[in-house]
């Protein structure tokens, strides 16, 4: 199966998708996740890539794709992946259509995480990961049982995004309006539109979520 999670940053995409792989087995594959790495190792395109990223705006398509196919080429679609900040340009999405019909796959759902972007300042502005797991939280709605110690492994480290400040999150959010929020008519016109309300807790997200997948694959 191939489920796509759109919505803004902050909408909950990387948890949902992160509890999705543990419940049901599916790949989760981030294009924010791929940059981040693509970054850190200071690839060619990591190093193109940095200065868009902490300005908030949206990689360029030929980046992205490029970086998308090779571990598109490697993930164990069989089990189903969940595109997590991917497609997010009609280019993109036009792509991936391309892709996955020259390997005879198709797109199960294309789910719409719906949120009200003034909440999205403060959810992204409290995030923190632990770094060594990975593992998500935040300061007032997803704290670690023992503050400073994360729950899945015990590791000690916790740290935040270049991006996640206030500001930049305005500029992300203006880019998902003008660039990624189209999408959400390329795929109700493919009648593979789902919605789901992301503004309750984690946990009734993850509800309806996994409600849409038991009922696509
Ligand atoms: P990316 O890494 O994709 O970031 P994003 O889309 O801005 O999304 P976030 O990771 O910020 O949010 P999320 O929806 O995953 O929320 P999370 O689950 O963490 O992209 C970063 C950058 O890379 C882009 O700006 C762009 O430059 C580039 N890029 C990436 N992909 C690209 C592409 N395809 N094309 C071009 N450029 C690309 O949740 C947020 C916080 O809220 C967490 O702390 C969480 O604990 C909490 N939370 C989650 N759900 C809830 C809830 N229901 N209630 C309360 N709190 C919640
Ligand atoms: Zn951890």
């Amino acid at each position: 199966a191939v489920l796509i999670l759109l919505g803004p940053p902050g909408a909950g995409k990387g948890t949902q998708a992160r509890m999705l792989e543990e419940k049901f087995g599916l790949v989760q594959l981030s294009t924010g996740d791929l940059l981040r790495a693509a970054v850190a190792a200071e690839t060619d395109a990591g190093k193109a890539a940095k200065a868009v990223m902490e300005a908030g705006e949206l990689v360029s398509d030929e980046i992205v794709l490029a970086i998308l196919k090779d571990r598109l080429a490697e993930a164990d679609t069989q089990a189903g992946v969940i595109l997590d900040g991917f497609p997010r340009t009609t280019v993109q999405a036009e792509a991936l259509d391309a892709l996955l019909t020259a390997s005879g796959q198709k797109i199960n759902a294309a789910v719409s995480l719906d949120v009200v972007d003034e909440a999205m300042v403060e959810r992204v502005s409290g995030r923190f990961t632990c770094a060594n797991c990975g593992e998500g939280y935040h300061d007032s709605f997803k704290t670690p049982a023992v503050e400073g110690v994360c729950d899945k492994c015990g590791g000690t480290e916790m740290k935040r995004r270049a991006d996640d400040n206030a500001e930049t999150v305005r500029s992300r959010l203006a880019a998902y309006h003008a660039q990624t929020a189209p999408l959400i008519d390329y795929y109700d016109g493919k009648g593979v539109l789902k919605r789901v309300d992301a503004m309750g807790g984690i946990q009734s997200v993850a509800g309806d979520l996994g409600a849409i997948v038991a009922g696509v694959s």
